[in-house]
């Protein structure tokens, strides 16, 4: 008897409580509280008490989990959870999860890992697709947006800095700067911090009335750093700004990085998926002529936390930045497989891709495509709510699916607290040129008219 394993009889009673437990969280969505009341002493609890020296057992367990857990854990799938850039799972996640769990391939090399390689490359080159990468991109799917940006710019340092590996940033040499708009992401900032750029070498380039990067105001940032003997080296353009959902010109910057010879990245951590959807060509095939992007399935294609990717249009940059020998891992070449330890930072890495491929295979493309449609319908119906309401601000277009607004004569943090307390929704904070206000972000596959036109209503009294 191995002490860490089930016996037949608990792994039946373990599948039983499971597939209830599922299917109890899923049947109590409608009442759920989005925002539940939390039971503070039962959580001190989990700090007070000791871990049991003999295991509590599968039930005691579950109990445990539906107890404590659940009830103090925020409502992510209640269908007006619209704060913040974060959508519910999709059907398949909670079994695809389970299995990649059980199955625990290590998706650094193709030895330990085979099938997972290939379902790893399968999603990476229809995401390619989607953006309209070539075939000689490269990516691997990583913790999510901010770690995609991360390697996304050590690739941009290793191609542009001679010797980048081995002498890193520690050089005399005039500094790099990197541009991006002050509607960036904060993970911009946060990379170029981590890889030793230094704050004061990012620009935050100012936007124009939409909220876009100002490529003019771009172009004489740069002029201005080559005047001073600088190095201008990347721009991080945005395609779905975190606050308002604004697309920067990409194909305006992708012009003036190809002038200025600088690597271009876009973030399209919340908005590039739309690229799903034709019609999204017009305003964000830009991203097609990027260096690098960041995208992140753990939005728009509404896979649990986490999946992020980042994709390079020269898939040998990629491998060149991360690609260490190391004579405990000898793998033999295989065409179909890639190691993708030689993609990323991480040797152990998870089957990510696995929630991700299943999710498309058992839903289809079109799914997907479907429900960010229907999001970007939903926030347009909100912001003409909104803007049909008199004492209701809309403070930005709507581009996307986030809708910023003001109500008169109230704080952002009143209005907030009343629809959570209510549960009529959970929104979130934003700011709009210096404008404090409200965000809904209808990054959800769950809601429906009837959810935003309660929102309107409860707004409009
Ligand atoms: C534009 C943008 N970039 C980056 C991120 C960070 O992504 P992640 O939370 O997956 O690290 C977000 C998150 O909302 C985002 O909206």
């Amino acid at each position: 008897m191995n002490e860490l394993l089930l016996t037949d009889d608990e792994r039946d009673r373990a599948g039983g409580r499971l597939v209830a437990l599922l299917d109890g969280y899923e049947r109590g969505l409608p009442k759920a509280d989005v925002l539940p009341a939390l039971d503070r002493t039962r959580l001190a609890e989990l700090l007070a008490t000791p871990m049991p020296e003999r295991g509590i057992g599968v039930d005691a367990l579950f109990d445990r989990w539906e107890d404590t857990i659940l009830p103090n854990s925020t409502t992510v799938a209640h269908p007006r959870f619209l704060a913040y850039v974060l959508g519910p799972p999709n059907g398949i996640a909670p079994y695809a999860e389970a299995v990649a769990a059980a199955l625990n391939q290590n998706c650094n090399f193709s030895q330990l890992s085979p099938a997972a390689s290939v379902v790893e490359r399968a999603v990476l080159e229809w995401l390619a697709s989607v953006v309209g990468f070539p075939a000689t991109s490269k990516g691997i799917l990583t913790g999510g947006g901010s770690l995609a940006t991360l390697q996304a710019l050590a690739t941009a340092l290793h191609d542009r800095v001679p010797d980048f590996h081995a002498t890193g940033l520690q050089r005399d040499a005039a500094p790099l700067v990197v541009y991006t708009s002050v509607e960036a992401h904060r993970s911009v900032d946060k990379a170029a911090a981590i890889l030793g750029i230094g704050l004061d070498n990012v620009r935050h380039v100012r936007t124009d009335e939409r909220h876009r990067m100002d490529v003019h105001a771009l172009r004489a940032a740069i002029e201005r750093d080559r005047r001073d003997g600088l190095r201008p080296w990347c721009v991080v353009a945005t395609c779905g700004t975190v606050s308002t959902g604004s697309v920067d010109p990409l194909d305006a910057i992708a012009d003036l990085c190809a002038a200025e010879d600088l690597w271009l990245h876009v973030d399209g951590a919340y908005g590039a998926l739309f690229l799903l959807s034709e019609d999204m060509r017009s305003l964000m095939g830009g991203c097609a002529r990027a260096d690098s992007i960041t995208l992140d399935p753990h939005k728009l294609l509404f896979v649990s936390l986490e999946a992020g990717c980042v994709l390079v249009r020269d898939g040998a940059k990629l491998r060149d930045a991360h690609a260490f020998d190391s004579s405990y891992l000898t793998v033999a070449d295989d065409e179909l497989m890639t190691d993708y330890m030689d993609y990323g930072p991480q040797l152990s890495r998870n089957f990510k891709a696995f929630k991700v491929w299943s999710a498309l295979q058992a839903f289809g493309v079109e799914a997907f495509r479907a429900a960010n449609e229907r999001t970007l319908e939903l926030a347009q119906r909100l912001g003409r709510g909104i803007e049909a309401t008199p004492g209701l601000t809309l403070l930005a277009p709507v581009t996307l699916t986030a809708v910023c607004f003001a109500v008169d004569g109230a704080s952002p943090a009143e209005v907030l607290e009343t629809l959570a307390a209510e549960n009529v929704a959970l929104l979130g904070p934003v700011v709009v040129a210096g404008k404090r206000g409200i965000r809904a972000c209808i990054t959800n596959h769950r809601t429906s008219t009837a959810d935003i036109d309660l929102i309107l209503e409860r707004l409009r009294r």
